[in-house]
């Protein structure tokens, strides 16, 4: 059986739970794809650190060039996170003819339309499933399942720490400092947990959402952002009373034809499916025309819920490398559409 060789920059959390599924799923994903993955090289930042996965046959280094300038890799897993230094790698991998799958949501909420261009002009695919809300598999569904439907709002928790945050909070009257400690510990929590906290996080996010749920490339500053840092456990304890409790939602929908992006802390009615969403799970709903409302509910981080959707990425360029069908737009809807005053 052929076989296609893959280069992982990265082996944090999600690193490591790709190569542990890659190997213990190895027979399955063959007689899917038709072709036998290879993990050749794996590129770390710290060679002398300690690692849990079998790395039995696999080059381990700190020199990037040997993935980039490896030409029998085809397939770069991006999963070391920061935006510059990854935003360089995959364009050198692109430039390349190398295909490549990331799980970087800062990135490709920023250079989304850049990179994506790029991979097109080189007739490279570039996929982040695990880029929005972990192990939901929420923007191929957008993309299969909604194609015929037209959106009218996408909302929900896409932020596992702040979720995990509100519910210490509102369930147990742990501080917000405490729960916030409680979730890096976790791990869970972005190195700098100020972009969990503040919603930028959820931002990137909602970004990446409204374009693939609207045809819109949006910014940040596109986004009405409200972190929950301000959140009291007084203002929860209120609003239980009331009946309801905070969440921290980000919703982008359509008011009069006018797309509207914001993140902030919300009052979800206790009836509300959202409400029930606990810890670091994540839920997203999508309203079409159509089919109405849909409700997608599943772990928003963690080692192999995140793995799994950089897995499915990778088999599905690996399917297209097979039918030679790689270069086409993971998502190619773009639409004309205006941003709501409030949004511009
Ligand atoms: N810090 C992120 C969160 C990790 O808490 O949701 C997953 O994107």
């Amino acid at each position: 059986m052929e076989a296609i060789n893959i280069g992982i920059l990265g082996l944090g959390t999600v690193g490591s739970g790709v190569v542990r599924m890659l190997t213990n799923h190895a027979e399955k994903i063959s007689s899917i794809t038709g072709r036998r993955l290879v993990v050749k090289t794996i590129v770390v930042h710290d060679l002398s650190k300690k690692r849990s996965v079998d790395m039995t046959g696999i080059k381990v280094t700190d020199d990037v060039d040997a993935v980039l300038s490896d030409p029998s890799i085809q397939l770069v897993v991006e999963v070391m996170g920061t935006v510059e230094t990854a935003k360089k790698y995959i364009e050198q991998a692109l430039k390349a003819g190398k295909h490549v799958v990331t799980a970087n949501k800062d990135l490709i909420a920023t250079y989304g339309p850049e990179l994506t261009s790029l991979a097109l002009q080189q007739k490279c695919d570039l996929y982040y499933e695990a880029s929005v809300a972990g192990g939901i598999p929420i923007l191929r569904t957008i993309v299969n399942s909604f194609a015929a439907d037209r959106i009218v709002e996408v909302k929900g928790i896409v932020n596992g720490t702040t979720n995990y945050i509100m519910t210490q909070m509102n369930q147990k009257g742990v501080s917000y400092a405490a729960a916030l400690q409680q979730a890096q510990e976790l791990g869970f929590a972005e190195a700098d947990p100020t972009n969990d906290v503040e919603g930028i996080d959820a931002a990137y996010k909602m970004i990446i959402l409204t374009q693939f749920a609207f045809g819109k490339d949006i910014t940040l500053s596109n986004v009405k952002l409200e972190g929950i840092s301000g959140v009291k456990l007084e203002d929860i304890e209120e609003a239980k009373r009331l009946g309801y409790k905070i969440k921290l939602l980000g919703i982008s929908k359509l008011i009069n034809e006018h797309l509207d992006v914001s993140v902030g802390p919300v009052l979800v009615p206790r009836s509300q499916p959202l409400a029930t969403v606990q810890n670091e799970n994540n839920a997203v709903f999508v309203t079409g025309a159509a089919v109405g409302e849909t409700m997608f509910y599943g772990p928003g981080a963690g080692e192999l819920p995140t793995a799994n959707s950089v897995l499915s990425d990778i088999i599905t360029v690996t399917k297209n490398i097979a039918m030679g069908t790689t270069g086409v737009r993971f998502n190619d809807y773009s639409a004309q559409i205006k941003l709501a005053e409030s949004s511009e």
